[in-house]
């Protein structure tokens, strides 16, 4: 009886492990040759439609490609492997706030929602730059559907 449990647990296993690599490799981009991470390492994360920037935004955008999208790429799409879009629904006003910002530029951010690690705290960046970045993220934001 013990014997024959064994035999079906290493079944069970020899199964899910074998069907996972055949998952694996049958994903294009997850073949051993053409890993998935490498592939896709720094590509953005999010397809984000950009409108026309006014004001404030504008000024936003300048600060945050000066500063944040280094790690969260262009259009804050956010980039495979080193930070997520800020065009995401996590971020969405109701959800982080202004407040949300200038807590993560100033004192950085401890990974929670994502895999990436931890935001550093941002040097060089005053609170007015924050507001102006936060603009410019809330008109992208609004532009693809995130309210
Ligand atoms: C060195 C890379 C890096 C830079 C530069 C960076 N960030 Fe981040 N940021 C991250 C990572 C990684 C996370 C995700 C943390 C997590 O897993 O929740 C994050 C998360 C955030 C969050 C979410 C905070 C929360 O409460 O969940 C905000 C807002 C943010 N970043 C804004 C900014 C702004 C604004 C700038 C520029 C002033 C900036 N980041 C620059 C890496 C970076």
């Amino acid at each position: 009886m013990a014997a024959k449990s064994t035999f079906a647990l290493i079944a069970v296993a020899v199964l899910a492990v074998g069907g996972y690599a055949y998952l694996n490799t049958s994903t294009p981009g997850m073949t051993p040759e053409e890993p998935l991470k490498d592939a896709q390492y720094g590509e953005p994360m999010a397809k984000v439609i950009v409108p026309e920037l006014t004001g404030r935004a504008v000024i936003g955008e300048a600060a945050f490609n000066a500063k944040c999208a280094v790690c969260h790429g262009q259009n804050a799409a956010g980039q495979e492997g080193i930070a997520p879009p800020l065009i995401h629904k996590f971020y969405r006003p109701g959800h982080h706030g202004e407040e949300a910002f200038q807590r993560a530029a100033k004192g950085g951010v401890i990974s929670h929602h994502w895999t990436f690690g931890n935001m550093p705290p941002i040097e060089g960046v005053t609170p007015g730059d924050v507001k102006a970045i936060v603009a410019y993220i809330r008109v992208l934001q609004q532009a693809n559907g995130i309210n």
